[in-house]
């Protein structure tokens, strides 16, 4: 088993969103939670190695424990990339073997890689021979018509031979005809069961589920059943408050709970210096919408921040403002 920083962490993660998990929002939510590990938007090898875009890594140091999402389907372009991603400090290099959209279908990777494993397995161990951090996997249970009980174990079997020795399960398949990226996170069942099984059949590889955990509580739960770790995403994004604000105490067993109005102050400085330097508000507060979701006042408080952010001259009075219609 793994025990750096990044493997400690995903005992709880807030999953990779592309658009959503910007470093605005990752460091909203390291605010929220000290311990849980973050993980970037999906960053394709290609955008890095050929696009040379580098401010792709960009990132704030307080997000640590903090993990790069690749895509990408080269084994020697995908370890240039992890080796950029190391460099510039992720504490984790992690492989998308789950997006099903059209584009990344084009390029061959993402989901329809479930199909290749052997492939993903050379580009694993590319990419760990680039790079001392850890190198991760994150997969579905199958595609189209593959039967995962079949699918999913070989897929592991190929990763833990590969020397992956973590990796995260969306417990349902992606369709890769017919079904949106969108629909394709809610229509295919959730299979929480086979990703059981796969624990006992690789009891020493270190596996993450994600897909439809709405609490602490079911985390809690799934934790207990014998797995290592959960992958929160719409959940954590839509209501950081309740999924993160006791994630260090009830996940990781050290820290203090921490409240949303608390974290509003907090980010306050972090705001000022992006709008000082020519960035907008909007690009932080549109991460803070769920902040006070389901208590009064929540819809004040985003009211006020949708309407006002992208007003000329708006910054953190705004916020304070919008903290006052909760209060
Ligand atoms: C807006 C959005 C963007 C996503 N982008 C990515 C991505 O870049 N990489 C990835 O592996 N998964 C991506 N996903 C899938 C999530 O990581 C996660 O697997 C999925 O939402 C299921 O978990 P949940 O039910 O907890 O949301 C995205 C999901 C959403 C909602």
């Amino acid at each position: 088993m793994p025990n750096n920083a990044a493997a400690l962490a995903s005992r709880l993660s807030v999953a990779p969103m592309m658009d959503w998990t910007d470093r605005h929002c990752r460091y909203l939510h390291r605010l929220l939670s000290t311990r849980t590990l973050l993980y970037t938007e999906m960053v394709t090898a290609p955008a890095l190695v050929r696009g040379g875009a580098l401010h792709l890594l960009d990132y704030n140091v307080q997000e640590h424990p903090v993990a790069l999402q690749l895509g990408g389907a080269d084994p020697v372009e995908l370890a240039e990339a992890a080796r950029m991603g190391a460099e510039a400090g992720y504490d984790e290099i992690n492989l998308n073997v789950g997006c099903p959209s059209d584009r990344v279908q084009s390029g061959t990777f993402g989901a329809v890689l479930m199909k290749n494993p052997a492939l993903v397995a050379q580009c694993v161990r590319a990419m760990r021979h680039a790079v001392d951090v850890d190198v991760t996997v994150k997969c579905r249970i199958g595609v189209d018509d593959q039967d995962p009980d079949v699918v999913l174990p070989e897929f592991l079997s190929q990763m833990v031979g590969a020397g992956c020795t973590r990796v995260i399960v969306h417990a349902r398949k992606a369709w890769l005809q017919g079904l949106s990226p969108k629909e394709n996170r809610d229509i295919p069942p959730l299979d929480y069961a086979l990703v059981q099984r796969m624990k006992e059949i690789f009891p020493n590889l270190h596996l993450s589920i994600n897909g439809g955990v709405t609490s602490l509580d079911q985390a809690e739960a799934l934790l207990d059943s014998g797995l290592d770790g959960v992958m929160i995403g719409r959940s954590a994004y839509h209501q950081p408050t309740d999924i993160l604000c006791a994630a260090d105490r009830r996940m990781f067993g050290a820290g203090h709970d921490t409240t949303a109005e608390e974290v509003v102050h907090a980010i306050l400085p972090y705001i000022e210096a992006h709008v000082a330097s020519g960035g907008k508000l909007g690009q932080i507060t549109r991460h803070m919408l769920g902040l006070f979701a389901g208590q009064p006042g929540a819809r004040l408080w985003r009211r006020t921040l949708s309407e006002g952010a992208h007003r000329p001259g708006a910054g953190t009075s705004l916020v304070l403002e919008a903290l006052d219609a909760v209060a």
